[in-house]
C-alpha cells in the first residue's frame, strides 16, 4: 500500500551567497511493509528531503501526500506526530531521564490513551533491552542500546512511518547491524513503511528499495 507519494519535490535553502537547490523534482512513493534505504554524498539533499517528508518543512515546489491526501490539506504537526517516528544519528535521548522515562515522555507527549509504563515497558523489550535496565539512565547505556531506546521511543505510538537519519553512523558494524535488523523486522513484520538515510553500504544491502540522491535529484537505483 502506497503510504507517502512525493511528486515534483524542490527545494531551496537561500543563503547570503545565493539560493542552493538542495532538492530538484524529487519523486518517488513509499510504501508499507518494505524498507528504502535512500544513500548519495554528503550534502546531497537527502536530509532536506527528510524533513519534507516529516512535515518539518514545505516545498518550495512540488506536492507530497499521505493516503492520498495533500500535505497542504493536513495539520502537519499532528500529521508527524500520529504517523512519523524519526530516529537520527545521535540518540537525542534526555540523559536526566531513564531508558523507561524517555520512552514514557514521549507518549505523554503524543497525549496517548492508554498505559503508558505498560507501552513502554513493550517497545524496551521489543528492541531488545532487557527488564533490570529499564530504569538505568539513558546516559549509563552504550551507543547500540541507546539507540534501540530511540527506537523504542520513536514507535512507541504506533507511527505507519519510520525516518531514520544515518541511524547507524556513531555505531560499530555489529551494533549497526543489530539496529537495522530491528528496523527491518518493523517493516517486514509490523507492516511500517521505513526510510533509512545512510552511508553504509552494507546497511543499503539490506533495503528492499534503494533510491540514490544526486546533487538534489532522486533516483531509484535498484529494486529487489
Ligand atoms: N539550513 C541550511 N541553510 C543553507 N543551506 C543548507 C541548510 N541545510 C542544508 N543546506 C544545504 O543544502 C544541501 C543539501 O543538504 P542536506 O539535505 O543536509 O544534505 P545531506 O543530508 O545529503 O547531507 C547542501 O548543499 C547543504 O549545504
Ligand atoms: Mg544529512
Amino acid at each position: 500500500m502506497t503510504i507517502l507519494d512525493l511528486k515534483n519535490l524542490s527545494y531551496d535553502y537561500i543563503t547570503k551567497a545565493g539560493a542552493v537547490h538542495a532538492l530538484k523534482e524529487a519523486t518517488a512513493s513509499f510504501e508499507t511493509g518494505k524498507v528504502y534505504a535512500i544513500v548519495g554524498r554528503s550534502g546531497s539533499g537527502k536530509s532536506t528531503l527528510m524533513s519534507l517528508m516529516a512535515g518539518l518543512d514545505v516545498p518550495k515546489n512540488g506536492e507530497l501526500s499521505y493516503l492520498e491526501t495533500s500535505f497542504s490539506a493536513l495539520d502537519r504537526d499532528k500529521f508527524r506526530r500520529e504517523h512519523i517516528g524519526m530516529i537520527f544519528q545521535s540518540y537525542y535521548l534526555l540523559p536526566q531521564l531513564t531508558a523507561l522515562e524517555n520512552v514514557e515522555l514521549s507518549l505523554e507527549l503524543a497525549k496517548y490513551k492508554g498505559d503508558r509504563r505498560k507501552r513502554a515497558e513493550e517497545m524496551l523489550s521489543l528492541v531488545g533491552i532487557q527488564k533490570e535496565q529499564f530504569k538505568k539512565r539513558s546516559t549509563q547505556f552504550s551507543g547500540g542500546e541507546q539507540q534501540r531506546i530511540a527506537i523504542a521511543r520513536a514507535i512507541a505510538t504506533d507511527p505507519e512511518i519510520i525516518l531514520a537519519d544515518e541511524p547507524t553512523g556513531n555505531l560499530d558494524n555489529e551494533n549497526s547491524m543489530n539496529v537495522v535488523g530491528i528496523l527491518v523486522d518493523l517493516a517486514h513484520r509490523y507492516d511500517k513503511c521505513v526510510i533509512i538515510i545512510t552511508h553504509a553500504a552494507e546497511v543499503a544491502e539490506r533495503a528492499d528499495v534503494i533510491l540514490k540522491m544526486n546533487d538534489g535529484i532522486l533516483q531509484a537505483e535498484s529494486q529487489r
